[in-house]
């Protein structure tokens, strides 16, 4: 039997059984104001995606393995991972914006763009002492390095709003963090400030770069 443990803006994530193996199951699920058609393809695209995106992510990052994919059903069956969330320890501990960086870093470095990269989607496993990456839906290929400025540009929106009062100082460790594997800062940043000069994602918050 499963059970919902966390109600999304597109899915339902139950924890249930997987034969032995405790599992999480990631139902899409619909959006009345869609028109069904439209809806359903969606779900399916990013069902499929996001399977897809957490299998070619491993190579870089620890994500949950995939046990089972239902397009149909619009559902992923996957590794529980027993952890806590980014998002409920890093204003006690901000000096783990680094974990963050570093994480994102390596994906970037397999060309794999997150899309999501909030606070939320980082969960800790203190029994086998790693850090998993989750939530690829939004997840992509790109070499670009625009796209990269989005990922980041993303994590610092979310932190501002999300940790205001650690904002500095989780920012300054996801940065070391995310030079120290990356190598590709430099352009990156000076992307950053392209976008955000443009104002297309700045959103009225540009005195914040
Ligand atoms: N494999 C997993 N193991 C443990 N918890 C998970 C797992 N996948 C998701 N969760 C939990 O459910 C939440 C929502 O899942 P997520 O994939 O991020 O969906 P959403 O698109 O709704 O944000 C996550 O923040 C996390 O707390
Ligand atoms: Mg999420």
């Amino acid at each position: 039997m499963e059970k919902l443990i966390a109600r999304g803006a597109e899915a339902d994530i139950y924890l249930g059984r997987w034969g032995p193996l405790s599992a999480i199951y990631k139902v899409r699920t619909a959006k009345q104001y869609m028109a069904e058609e439209l809806d359903k393809k969606i779900r399916r695209q990013r069902t499929v995606r996001e399977a897809r995106m957490l299998r070619a992510a491993r190579s870089a990052v620890d994500t949950p393995h995939v046990l089972y994919v239902s397009q149909k059903k619009y559902t992923i069956v996957m590794e529980y991972i027993n952890g806590k969330r980014m998002l409920d320890i890093i204003d006690k501990s901000p000096s783990q914006g680094k974990v963050m960086g570093e994480i994102l870093g390596r994906l970037h470095m397999l060309n794999i763009i997150h899309g999501d990269p909030n606070t939320a989607n980082f969960l800790f496993d203190s029994k086998k002492n790693k850090w998993y990456l989750v939530d690829f839906g939004l997840s992509y290929i790109s070499s670009r390095k625009e796209d990269m400025a989005v990922d980041l540009h993303l994590v610092k929106e979310v932190v501002y709003v999300q940790h205001p009062t650690s904002f500095k100082e989780i920012m300054s460790g996801f940065y070391d963090g995310y030079m120290s594997v990356s190598g590709k800062m430099a352009g990156i940043v000076k992307k950053i400030d392209e976008i955000e000069r443009r104002g297309r994602y700045a959103r009225n918050r540009s005195f914040l770069f």
